[in-house]
């Protein structure tokens, strides 16, 4: 991958030539939740196999840019006493990690603010020392009938660029992620108003506290309606609609808008990435930052089983380069087949 000099470069890197990033930093009552669903008992030793199949997967060459990981993996090593970073690396992928730490109530109506600014210093100083290049902080803004508040927009986009600064001035690419959920019936509408007063805000706030957006990759939600919508918005208004939000808030000098899926199908997650890229007449590089879109597969094929591991690194290299086409504008449905 040669030499990267700053922050800059890092980020750019990450999404060059259409590449994405892997989210595989799911946190251990997360990762629980999801090898419930196949059956298999989560250690650290299970997620350890899982991590290292998804990361020996040949598709993650050429599609993958970055991966985003959880405090266990980044120290752990895989069967054969390699260290999975390094696994990451040889893949031409950079090692990121997930840095704040989950989420506070605010109030009665479900809101939330996301914590770990205390002691966040000292963690990334041994972050960057074991190798991590990028890092990933995620708050999260629940869509309801009054909601969001404003002290939730406010006091979450204030966490997210106080953390930005910080991990700059230890020298890594801060991924900045206001996530929008999509759980609840609202309409499409609102989850454009809900993401345009969070973006608005963030990249205020960022400026302010002087954080350098040439360094900066942004993962946002993209706009939808929510889950139990009684009417859906489909694929063109999802892409024309996540356009024009994310033109009237984010600086032309970002390199990268790195998209969540958030609970959206493998297929929707890809169309709509696709869409979005043939509309085009932006200049960041637009693409994704999957954590279930790109995994869902491979784990039902791995099922806990060593024996299942090409079946699962199939399905893993086959969404990475579907999404890969997608950041291009160059996927199409035919070639799911
Ligand atoms: P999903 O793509 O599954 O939403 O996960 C991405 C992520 O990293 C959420 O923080």
């Amino acid at each position: 991958m040669g030499d990267l000099n700053n922050i800059e470069e890092v980020a750019n890197y990450i999404v060059a030539d259409g590449k994405g990033i892997l989210a595989a930093d799911e946190s251990n009552p997360t990762c629980g939740k999801r090898f419930d669903s196949i059956g298999v008992d989560s250690n650290e030793e299970s997620r350890r196999d899982y991590r290292e199949m998804l990361f020996r997967s040949e598709g993650m060459k050429g599609n993958i840019g970055g991966v985003i990981l959880f405090d266990e993996t980044i120290r752990q090593e895989a069967e054969d006493g390699t260290p999975l970073i390094n696994i990451i690396l040889d893949q031409g992928a950079l090692p990121g990690i997930k840095v704040d730490q989950g989420l506070k109530p605010i109030g009665e109506s479900g809101e939330s603010l996301t914590q770990g600014l205390e002691g966040l210093d000292e963690r990334l100083k041994e972050y960057y020392s074991l190798g991590a290049r990028f890092t990933k902080w995620r708050a999260v803004i629940k869509v309801g009938d009054l909601l969001p508040t404003d002290e939730a927009v406010v006091s979450n986009m204030n966490a997210l660029a106080e953390y930005a600064k910080l991990v700059q001035d230890h020298n890594m690419v801060p991924m900045v992620e206001p996530e929008v959920l999509m759980d609840g019936n609202h309409s499409i509408d609102h989850c454009f108003e809900a993401t345009a007063r969070s973006l608005d805000c963030l990249f205020n706030l960022l400026d302010d506290k002087g954080v350098n957006i040439k360094g900066t990759i942004l993962k946002p939600n993209m706009v939808t309606s929510g889950s139990e919508a009684p009417i859906k918005a489909d694929i063109d208004e999802v892409a024309n609609q996540t356009i024009k939000c994310l033109k009237m808030y984010v600086p032309d000098d970002l390199p990268g808008v790195t998209f969540l899926s958030g609970g959206q199908s493998d297929l929707d997650s890809t169309a709509h990435l696709d869409a979005m890229n043939k509309i085009g007449g932006f200049t960041w590089k637009l693409s994704f930052s999957y954590g279930r879109a790109l995994q869902q597969a491979a784990l039902k094929a791995w099922m806990g089983k060593k024996e299942n591991s090409s079946l699962a690194q199939k399905a893993l290299s086959h969404r990475a380069h579907m999404n890969r086409l997608a950041s291009d504008g160059s996927w199409s449905a035919s070639l799911e087949n």
